[in-house]
């Protein structure tokens, strides 16, 4: 595994409506896409973007709220009613290799990848593995 750039940090929050407006208007954040629907993983998201850093996008602020009480973000928010911070996403070139890798460093893959809120496919690494960080590792966008 060879680190790549930390794309997001994902928050979970028990109403993307009101995390919105504190991002906005405590935070100052300028961009923030509208959020959507992931039915499949159960929940809705939004992205605040923090400042672009030279040729790169700058990294991200993912807002998460459970669809329903299937979602895992459910039983996150419900030991964490405020919401908060809940994991970090890296990039990486080639999600087989990371995947490949973590795997042969004994780190538990949760599921198997499937495709992220960017387009591009994702998986998480147990956070036991990965000193207490839920780690979601992510194919850098091809262009
Ligand atoms: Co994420």
């Amino acid at each position: 595994m060879k680190l790549g750039r930390l794309n997001h940090i994902g928050v979970a929050t028990p109403s993307i409506a009101d995390s919105i407006i504190y991002w906005r208007d405590v935070m100052g954040a300028a961009h923030i896409s509208e959020p959507f629907d992931m039915p499949e993983q159960g929940v809705k998201v939004c992205f605040v973007d923090t400042p672009n850093h030279g040729a790169m996008n700058g990294t991200q602020i993912e807002l998460i709220e459970p669809l329903n009480s299937d979602s895992l973000i459910h039983g996150f928010l419900a030991k964490n009613p405020l919401g908060g911070q809940h994991h970090i996403c890296f990039e990486v070139p080639d999600i087989m290799a990371a995947k490949a890798e973590f795997e042969a460093l004994g780190k538990r893959i949760l599921g198997e990848p499937r495709i992220g809120a960017h387009g591009t496919m994702i998986f998480f690494v147990h956070p036991k593995d990965m000193g207490g960080m839920l780690t979601e590792i992510m194919e850098s966008p091809k262009s």
